[in-house]
Order: C-alpha cells, then sequence, then structure tokens
C-alpha cells in the first residue's frame, strides 16, 4: 500500500509576532504541489524503516518513523510493518518535505490499519510532530495559522506552472525565526506584495533569510526581470525559490537559463499546484 506525500509552498507567509513558547504566530497560505515523495508500508515480522536517500536519518529522528511509531502506540498496535520512502523532495528546502512524509505515513498507517480515525484527529497527532504536519493531513490548499497547526482548508486557481529553484545549500527552519524580528531589507530588493491570481504573495522570512544568504535576494531579482516569470518568492524558511510562470511560458527554457546564471548545482523542478484530492 502505498501514498504520495506532496511538496508545499507558501503563498503567503506573515510573520505576526513572537510567542512566549518559543514559536511564531503565523499567517500562512499554503498549497500542495503535484511534485511528491512517495511513502509505501507493508506487514513484516518486525518493524524496518528504508529511504531512498542515504543523507536523511533512517532512525527514530526520521519522521516518518516518528509518525509510525506514534499513530502505533496511539492505537496500542505492534509497529509489525516494513516502512519505505522514495524521496524527491529536497529537505531543508521550505517544501515541507519532512512534514509531508509524517502526515503521509499516518494517513497511509490509517488505511492499512482500517484504523478508522478521522482527518481531524490525524491532525491532532499530527501536530505532536510538527507545526506544519496538520496542513498535510488535510491534502489542500490551507490557510495556517497559529503556529501553523490550526489549519483552514481552501480552494484555489491551480491551473499555474510553477518553477521551483533551490541553490545546493539548506536552511535550518530555527534560524529563520529567529532572525525574523531584528531583520532588515537589504537595499534594492523587492519585498512587498506581488499580485497574483490567490491574492497577495509575500513572505516575511525572506527578510532574515536574504540576509543571511545573498544568492536568493539575486535570485529573487533575476528571476522578476525574466520575460517567463510573473511573480517570485522565497517558499517557507527557504532556501527554495519559486517563480509564477506566465500563461504558456516555457518553464523548461527558465530552469535552463537559471542552471547558465547560478550554477548546474542548482535544483530545478517545473511542477503545478494540487488542488483538493
Ligand atoms: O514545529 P517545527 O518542529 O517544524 O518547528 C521547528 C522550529 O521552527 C521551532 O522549534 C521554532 O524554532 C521554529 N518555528 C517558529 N514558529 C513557528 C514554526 C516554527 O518559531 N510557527
Amino acid at each position: 500500500m502505498n501514498r504520495a506525500a506532496p511538496a508545499k509552498i507558501n503563498l503567503s507567509l506573515r510573520v505576526l509576532g513572537r510567542r512566549t513558547d518559543g514559536f511564531h504566530e503565523l499567517e500562512t497560505l499554503m498549497a500542495p504541489l503535484a511534485l511528491a515523495d512517495e511513502v509505501s508500508v507493508e506487514a513484516a515480522d518486525a518493524f524496518s524503516f528504508a529511504c531512498s536517500d542515504p543523507s536523511l536519518p533512517a532512525d527514530d529522528s526520521n519522521l516518518a518513523v516518528r509518525a509510525a511509531r506514534l499513530f502505533c502506540l496511539r492505537g496500542r498496535r505492534e509497529a509489525s510493518l516494513a516502512l519505505r520512502l522514495e524521496k524527491r523532495v529536497p529537505h531543508g528546502a521550505g517544501l515541507g518535505g519532512g512534514s509531508s512524509d509524517a502526515a503521509a505515513t499516518l494517513l497511509l498507517l490509517n488505511d492499512f490499519f482500517q484504523a478508522g480515525r478521522t482527518r481531524a484527529q490525524l491532525a491532532e497527532m499530527a501536530a505532536e510532530l510538527g507545526s506544519d504536519v496538520p496542513f498535510f493531513i488535510w491534502e489542500s490548499p490551507a490557510w495556517c495559522r497559529g503556529r501553523g497547526e490550526i489549519v483552514e482548508p481552501t480552494t484555489l486557481a491551480t491551473d499555474a506552472e510553477i518553477l521551483l529553484l533551490k541553490p545546493p545549500f539548506a536552511v535550518p527552519t530555527p534560524s529563520a525565526y529567529a532572525a525574523w524580528r531584528d531583520a532588515r531589507e537589504l537595499p534594492g530588493v523587492p519585498y512587498g506584495p506581488q499580485a497574483s491570481p490567490w491574492g497577495p504573495l509575500v513572505n516575511d522570512l525572506e527578510r532574515p533569510v536574504f540576509e543571511k544568504h545573498l544568492l536568493l535576494p539575486a535570485m529573487k531579482r533575476w528571476l522578476l526581470a525574466q520575460p517567463e516569470c510573473e511573480a517570485a518568492l522565497m517558499s517557507g524558511s527557504g532556501s527554495t525559490m519559486w517563480a509564477l510562470l506566465r500563461v504558456a511560458a516555457d518553464g523548461a527554457a527558465l530552469a535552463a537559463r537559471a542552471r547558465g546564471e547560478f550554477g548546474d548545482q542548482l535544483w530545478t523542478c517545473a511542477t503545478r499546484l494540487s488542488g483538493r484530492v
């Protein structure tokens, strides 16, 4: 039995303030993408976990493993299963890969064991695993509030093409939030809301992350100057920048030009938003 674990982008991410528990109060519009990892499960004598990406931990620090253990613990079930994760979404990228793997594992095990938990119950479990995990339980674009765990599904026009560009470094999420309050805007870099079919596109984490990783604002400015690109924004806490392509624009040509400009180490992926499943 298997299940897709889609990546996400943030169409809008506003940080409203720092909370006393160390988290930040958010208001963010997130949308799942067609780009996805895949989680699969089979019955086995004992628990095992295998991942196609050897650079990821295969022990209990992997969020998919933690999700499987939590699901079995809550249902008082033996974790007698072989879990496998096929990675396609880069990590440390602001694309929610690890969170989505965890949510897909909960959804998959709910089916596998025919456990009959509702999405609301799974979302509650998901919130114990990370702020972004409940979003992926709903399998829909959504407004997320609180530290991210209060999810309000919404519908969006999904016929737009998106180009993802990730340089060969990761941004640790805690460092982006920690630098948010004192961060300044770099001169000449556009941070303001950009018009789009989904409302204004803006990301308050660009300020702290751009200050530290100067390639990212350079990529944003470069993207905005390309004829194929209607808007460009960082996703989550980075390091992925995403471009909203104009209707009938050649995404492959833009991706090739971006690799020419920023180096062959740049990971690119042409994808689309994915609507309610
Ligand atoms: O919830 P999650 O484990 O994904 O969060 C990772 C880290 O990101 C937190 O420990 C915190 O430093 C930061 N964070 C935050 N505010 C949020 C979400 C995450 O400060 N709303």
